[in-house]
């Protein structure tokens, strides 16, 4: 009974990477099973800091075998690149990695389309970190210009690039790609993509088989979930989302891994909120208390260095998540970035058309109109990041904790108070 789960429950960069790592000890195996290089881990070892975007964040542990499974999107280059810098950084990446011959592939123009659709919206643009991810899930979706991992390793590989550029130029030039531009030139595409095969071809499996078997003997497997469930293209705060199924529903199809084998779910949230992109953000701070928790907490992405729109606690969202993506616990990362308030606020409930609720709205144009209802608890206005057991933590950064805890319906297990692993706490 040892299969875990981490899962972002408000809209991504909860710091999963950093919970990832330390619950690796306990796992034999760690499964990055949606999303693609739109992720970004931060996980800090000995003063030392590492980025990964597409491996597992487990991979820093010997003994361990990381996956990329059959949901992620993969882009080849991005993935070669981080295995490099992790092997020039001294971190062995051989055989403990294993890429889905079923996981798709960014190919260029999924790039491209990413920018242009991005770039002419219906409405508010939904800001997309522009990796080609939405685009390479609706190839994945429509199948005919679809490119998995596992075909460049069977013949007719490269007829097919060549007859989905033709595809996608034919679709691209009417809005303003031209056919000279280097995403749809199919025979350079070619040569690029040959060498990546090459190189990745050692890593190249059948995850799915190789998760089922684990299962089968008893193995620890570590799912580690991508951005977070209020981005999960079904359940999030749609059309602001990302293309996969960030929430706990995407586990299953993501890794070929039935839910009755997943046996904890983890659910991360700062002690606050971020988001970056567009959409609505109900207890979004765009004000002193948004700079001052953007400052703190370094609230820039890890991807594309945005600044991060911050703003307070939503527990009507992180219990509509919570539930959504069965957590047993929550593990609250963040806690010393609201060490300087004196005041600290918790949306219970929000006001929608006059009305009071504790349900998270399934229309983003009714997210738009809510006004949240806040609960206001005093700060402990002292630094935290020395605290190694919660008895250290101030009475009111327990009380806060308990109260975040009876908000969204679930116990506090883990609290972070810094980026390093040292700084972590547990209530287990
Ligand atoms: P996409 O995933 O690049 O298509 O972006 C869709 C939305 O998800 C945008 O609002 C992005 O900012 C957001 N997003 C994607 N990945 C992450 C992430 O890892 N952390 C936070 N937001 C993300």
């Amino acid at each position: 009974m040892a299969n875990t789960a981490v899962i972002g429950l408000q809209w991504g960069d909860e710091a999963k990477g950093k919970i990832v790592d330390i619950l690796t000890e306990n796992h034999d195996i760690v499964v990055r099973y949606q999303g693609g290089a739109n992720a970004g881990h931060t996980v800090v070892m000995g003063g030392q800091t590492f980025k990964l975007s597409l491996i597992p964040s487990g991979i820093f542990r010997s003994g361990v075998q990381c996956v990329i499974a059959n949901g992620v999107v993969v882009h080849p280059k991005t993935l070669l690149v981080e295995i490099e810098a992790l092997q020039a950084r001294g971190v062995r990446v051989g055989n403990n990695l294993t890429v889905s011959s079923r996981a798709h592939v960014i190919l260029p123009w999924h790039v491209e389309e990413d920018r242009i659709l991005n770039d002419c919206p219906t409405g508010e643009a939904i800001g997309t970190t522009l990796r080609g991810i939405g685009p390479c899930y609706r190839d994945k979706i429509g199948r005919s210009h679809a490119v998995r991992v596992g075909d460049f390793y069977e013949s007719g590989w490269r007829e097919r690039i060549i007859a989905v550029a033709e595809a996608k130029r034919r679709m691209l030039e009417p809005l303003g790609v031209s056919a000279d531009n280097p995403a749809l030139d199919a025979e350079a595409i070619c040569r690029e993509y040959s060498g990546y095969a090459d190189r990745l071809r050692p890593f190249v499996a059948d995850t799915t088989q190789f998760l089922l078997d684990a299962v089968d003997s008893g193995k620890r497997i570590l799912f580690e979930g991508a951005q977070g469930a209020l981005l999960d293209i079904d359940h999030g705060t749609f059309p602001y989302v990302t293309g996969s199924n960030s929430s706990g529903v995407g586990i299953s199809a993501g890794s070929g891994v039935p839910g009755r084998h997943i046996h904890k779910v983890l659910g991360v949230v700062k002690a606050y909120c971020t988001r970056v992109g567009g959409g609505p953000f109900p207890t979004e701070q765009d004000n002193d208390v948004g700079q001052l928790i953007r400052d703190r907490g370094n609230e820039y992405g890890t991807v594309t260095r945005r600044p991060r729109r911050c703003g307070w606690f939503d527990a009507v969202a992180a219990r509509y998540t919570a539930r959504l993506s069965g957590v047993d616990a929550l593990a609250v990362m963040l806690l010393d970035v609201l060490s300087a308030l004196p005041e600290i606020r918790i949306c219970t409930a929000y006001e929608l058309d006059g009305e009071r609720t504790e349900r998270f709205p399934d229309h983003v144009e009714r997210l738009r109109r809510v006004k949240p209802i806040y609960e206001s608890l005093p700060g402990w206005q002292r630094e935290i990041r020395e605290a190694r057991r919660l008895t250290d933590l101030p009475t009111n950064a327990r009380k806060y904790l308990d109260r975040l805890a009876e908000v969204v319906g679930r116990p506090v297990e883990i609290v972070s108070v810094g980026p390093d692993r040292e700084q972590t706490m547990f209530a287990v």
